[in-house]
């Protein structure tokens, strides 16, 4: 019997997809039309013998994420639960905090999947990679390149036995190309056996450094995995298949567009079409049943539309999320953004944004994640993002801007954050 965590964060986390994460979990912002973790419980179905979804964060419980988990396990038919950390533990901690509950009915492993990211995870074969491991623990890999491997933690294998032999969170000089997708196979009494070590260490350095950090904070990276190439007991698989971490906004958008992509193979069913007296379709536009699309707008490529969205006449979209309730009206444009909850956008106004995909140029690139602001303090290039129920008014011009909720705007703008 194996189960599945997932790793949600906090309300502390996803500064970077600030203001969007103001109002939301980060894990709830919604790509392909579902929120991101709807898409990890989804692939975490299709692991055999599969019998529960534990989330583990510190968000305080609300009514949001309540409805999200009693939705999700009507339609998956899966026991799904939410345990929260009574302060941030790390990336690991919470996985200890909570051991006696992850090890209930005895399962022979769990996996463990980071809530921000999203990929077309080979969950199946990598569970099948770990059956020959039993007793040890894996780690699913990919591909970086050079410049950006460094964001990420980086592994060595030995390319026969798929060991670990050396393990870097985030290393300072180059280690690997070879990057962790931030999902694992744990085996429960080896891991809480290394991670009882690791808090016993952390006591030990409280009575000499009263001040140091929270006691009961484990690192993944550092105090979890490095200790566990060290002993020979992590094995690696490596996987080629679509796979981004949703760090800034702007990734939010390279990952809306793999989604799509990948629903010509597992949901073609929530693809638009073209038809009569329907909107004209260009590629992979995704439009929730309540939404209401005027047949001569034009959406596409790469548009998920939210419930009740309300689109004018000869409106067009592109590359773009548009969230629930956004209202449209005639003619305006909208490329490369993410229109927030309850915005209304004025006719013939263009609200657009900078892509912040990979380089393509650059083989196994991923997108940047850059901060806000670059080295010479100028804000850096991206999507344009309206927070919630921003009211942009007529014939105006609104380019790679973030927009904090509630404002009215009554001119254009470019390059600014209105606050
Ligand atoms: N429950 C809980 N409690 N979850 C946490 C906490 C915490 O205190 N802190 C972070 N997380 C969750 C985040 O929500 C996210 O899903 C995951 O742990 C990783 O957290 P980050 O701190 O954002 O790490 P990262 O994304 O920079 O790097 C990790 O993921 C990369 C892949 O995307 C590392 O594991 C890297 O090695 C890896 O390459």
């Amino acid at each position: 019997m194996i189960k599945a965590v997932i790793l949600i964060g906090g309300p502390m986390k996803g500064t970077r997809f600030r203001p969007l994460s103001l109002e939301l979990p980060k894990p709830l912002f919604p790509i392909g039309g579902f929120p991101v973790v709807y898409h990890h419980i989804e692939a975490c179905k299709k692991i055999p013998d599969l019998k529960e979804i534990i989330l583990i964060g510190f968000y305080q419980s609300s009514e949001h994420l309540s409805k999200f988990i009693m939705s999700a396990q009507q339609e998956f038919n899966i026991p799904i639960r939410y345990l929260q950390e009574f302060q941030p533990l790390g990336t690991a901690g919470g996985l200890y905090h909570f051991r006696d509950q992850i090890s209930m009915g005895n399962p022979e492993a769990f996996v463990v999947l980071n809530a921000d990211i999203m990929g077309d995870y080979p969950l199946r074969e990598f569970v099948e990679f770990h059956k020959q491991h039993i007793g040890e623990h894996s780690i699913l890999a990919t591909e970086a390149n050079r410049r950006q491997a460094h964001n990420f933690g980086c592994l060595v294998e030995d390319s026969d036995t798929h060991k670990v032999l050396h393990y870097v969170e985030k290393p300072e000089t180059f280690v690997s190309e070879v990057i962790n997708c931030g999902i694992y196979i744990f085996s429960p009494a080896a891991l809480f056996k290394l991670m009882g070590e690791v808090l016993q260490k952390n006591y030990q350095k409280m009575s000499t450094e009263p001040f140091a950090a929270n006691v009961e904070s484990i690192r993944m990276g550092e105090d979890v995995l490095a200790n566990l190439a060290s002993s020979g007991t992590l094995n690696a698989f490596k996987t080629r298949a679509f796979w981004t971490s949703i760090k800034s906004a702007g990734s939010a958008i390279y990952a809306n567009r793999n989604v799509l992509s990948l629903y010509h193979k597992t949901h073609p069913d929530l693809l638009a079409q073209n038809g009569k007296d329907q909107p004209h379709i260009i590629g992979d536009v995704y439009i929730h049943p309540s939404a209401v699309v005027h047949p001569t707008a034009v959406l596409g490529p790469n548009v998920s539309v939210g419930s009740n969205v309300v689109i004018g006449a000869g409106a067009r979209v592109r590359e773009t999320i548009l969230l629930d309730g956004a209202e449209l009206k005639d003619h305006c444009c909208i490329l490369y953004s993410i229109i927030g909850w309850n915005c209304s956008i004025g006719v013939w106004s263009r609200v657009e944004g900078s892509r912040c995909d990979p380089n393509p140029n650059e083989e196994f690139a991923k997108p940047d994640g850059e901060s806000l602001f670059g080295n010479n303090g100028k804000l850096t290039p991206s999507i344009t993002i309206l927070g919630r129920n921003v009211t942009i008014p007529g014939e105006v011009i609104v380019l790679n801007s973030i927009v904090l909720p509630h404002k009215d705007l009554s001119q254009s703008y470019k390059n600014e954050i209105i606050l």
